[in-house]
């Protein structure tokens, strides 16, 4: 089949093949090969889709790219809707993947949530869960994938070999950039992440909408949950300060939930709507802005 610009731009059927990809990278401990199958049939085909994914967003996500972003999305002059809302705006991202096979957006989102509801966790975690992929209707505004999904990483120093596919970075203009290409480039040693541009995508758009609503471990949750060569990988040690080492135990508590919850037995999203919807009006203004 012909490809067309949007199909450049967009290598993977899914979004969802760049977790597959993560899921393959990280597999649940304990879980074997073979049982990992049950749930996904990763066949090669599949592998060079999210290969091309990684060379475009390694090649484009500059340190300029990120800032541009930021000042286009973080204006949230697109839409105004209540959350509930959202979430089935987020729904209508459709793919040409399988149907039979792939779950919809809201059904990673009530997966990951209830998972994190049956631990016993406090109900802004749960809704945390719920809410912390919400940021892919970025997609749904015409953003090509590798600047909505993938692993992120920092800009504007030197990009980690512990990030996957780290040798597509020689086509991103940055590395060859002196400002940009030594261990702290434009950043100070333990200047903390707060201070650092993260690859843009899902993560940082949906974390700069929640900032003032939720607390402090969620809102690390939400920003740095992409964010591996870091919280598996601890490439960026010597940009974090003790807060933040502190807040990323959250981030590692999050994110099993995020890989491992799929469930064979999808949880019924109509059942659940009003607990849901409870959770978002304790905690989440009538509506937000993207
Ligand atoms: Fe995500
Ligand atoms: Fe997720």
């Amino acid at each position: 089949m012909q490809k067309d610009m949007t199909d450049i731009q967009n290598p993977l059927h899914s979004i969802e093949e760049w977790e597959d990809d993560v899921l393959e990278r990280y597999p649940e401990p304990g879980v074997t090969a073979k049982s990992k199958d049950a749930f996904r049939n990763y066949d090669n085909p599949e592998r060079d889709t999210v290969r091309e994914f990684y060379r475009m967003n390694h090649q484009y996500q500059t340190y300029d790219f990120v800032q541009q972003k930021k000042a286009d999305f973080l204006r949230f002059n697109r839409r105004e809707l209540r959350v509930w809302d959202a979430m089935e705006f987020l729904n209508t991202l459709v793919d040409d993947s399988d149907p039979d096979i792939e779950l919809d957006q809201l059904q990673h989102l009530l997966q990951t949530a209830e998972a994190i509801r049956a631990d016993g966790h406090p109900d802004w975690f749960v809704l945390t869960g719920f809410v912390h992929d919400m940021g892919k209707v970025l997609c749904l505004f015409g953003e090509p994938q590798w600047a909505v999904v993938g692993d992120t990483f920092p800009v504007g120093c030197r990009f980690s070999d512990k990030i996957v596919y780290p040798e597509f970075f020689e086509a991103n203009p940055d590395s060859r950039d002196e400002r940009y290409n030594t261990l702290y480039g434009i950043y100070e040693p333990g200047c903390g992440l707060n201070n650092v541009s993260l690859s843009w995508g899902h993560d940082e758009y949906m974390y700069q909408i929640m900032k003032d609503y939720l607390p402090e471990p969620a809102l690390y949750m939400i920003r740095y949950h992409s964010f591996y060569s870091q919280h598996r990988e601890q490439a960026y040690d010597h940009l974090m300060n003790d807060h933040d080492r502190e807040m990323f135990e959250w981030v590692k508590k999050f994110n099993p939930y995020d890989l491992y919850s799929k469930s064979p037995t999808p949880p019924v999203l109509e059942a659940l709507k009003p607990y849901y919807e409870g959770l978002i009006a304790k905690y989440l203004p009538e509506k937000i802005r993207l």
